[in-house]
């Protein structure tokens, strides 16, 4: 399997990217999971993040505390998607895991550095602030990691946050221009494939059907979730984005990009936060980023209602 660390601000969409995970123990070992500042507050990210495992029957695995606030700009969230506490949806216990009294940021530099070199992958689900941070404080990992998988950006697609910027990349564009720049292979899920895994009513169904504790949260995350997209923009449902990330470790056959460069507006106040995705092969500039543009949903969706029934 391979080996990752999840990098969260859970949100409802990222709860289903860990679920995935914890339900393919085939393909995926979880070493670790960091919350971050994104959706909600940290305080309520590393609360979703832990609810989350012990949903999965996984109170073991770790979850670490990271980065409270973007690198320079004050903290955007969104709860006006993901509810107030962030999972809005199904009334899940409160959990009686612990949180690891090691930093978030301190947890991801030790396992790079202990670890065989090239075997750990990074998946963020939020923004980069935690993996921006360890790799300006310990710039000997990057050249251990094996690769980012992360969800952010867009290029056709362009904004939800702001008419030119993805939230993730947009909440924290200096940490994003710090990871695209920092010479890591980068696989990005951005909003492009992401509007394609959209939760109909159907597929949303079919987790309620799987009739387990895991499948009717799940489908009551989506619920609450997909109401945004259904009632603003009047879509078919809601965007599954994070589990794109953990689909793609398993599946990448499922989905198909691009080798492109991407750099990070961080500037502008018009655009910061925009990925300018060159897409076309326009410029000169070194491709630094593999770019998924579309994906086979109903692939997608099969799988994660296949992986999620074990749980
Ligand atoms: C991203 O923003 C968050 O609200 C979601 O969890 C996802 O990671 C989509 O733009
Ligand atoms: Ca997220």
């Amino acid at each position: 399997p391979q080996r990752i660390i999840i990098d969260t601000d859970p949100g409802q969409d990222d709860a289903v990217a860990i679920l995935l995970a914890l339900a393919s123990p085939e393909d995926i070992e979880v070493l670790g999971i960091t919350a971050v500042a994104g959706n909600v507050p940290l305080n309520l990210t590393v609360l979703n993040a832990r609810k989350v495992c012990e949903l999965a029957g996984r109170p073991d695995v770790p979850v670490y505390a990271g980065c409270d606030r973007p690198l320079r700009k004050p903290l955007v969230t969104a709860e006006h998607v993901h509810g107030k506490t962030g999972l809005d949806g199904p009334d899940l216990p409160e959990p009686t895991m612990p949180v690891q009294a090691q930093h978030g940021v301190d947890f991801i530099i030790d396992t790079l550095r202990n670890e065989p070199e090239g075997t750990v992958t990074l998946c963020p689900l939020g923004p980069l602030t935690n993996i921006a941070t360890a790799f300006e404080r310990a710039p000997d990992i990057k050249s251990r990691v094996k690769r980012i998988v992360l969800m952010g950006g867009a290029y056709f697609e362009v904004g939800n946050i702001t008419p030119a910027a993805e939230f993730n990349i947009y909440v924290d564009p200096e940490a994003a221009a710090a990871v695209f720049a920092s010479g890591v292979p980068i696989t990005v899920l951005p909003l492009d494939v992401t509007h394609k895994a959209l939760v109909t009513t159907a597929r949303n169904e079919a987790f309620r059907a799987l009739g387990t504790e895991v499948g009717i949260a799940v489908a009551e995350m989506t619920d609450f979730f997909e109401r945004f997209d259904r009632e603003k923009y009047g879509s078919d449902g809601a965007p599954l984005h994070d589990p794109c990330v953990t689909a793609w470790l398993i599946r990448p056959d499922l989905f198909s990009g691009r080798e492109i460069n991407v750099e990070i507006e961080v500037d502008s106040p018009l655009t910061r936060g925009m990925t300018v995705a060159d897409w076309w092969g326009v410029t000169d500039r070194p491709a630094n980023a593999f770019f998924i543009g579309d994906l086979d949903a109903d692939g997608f969706f099969d799988l994660l209602t296949e992986r999620l029934a074990r749980l």
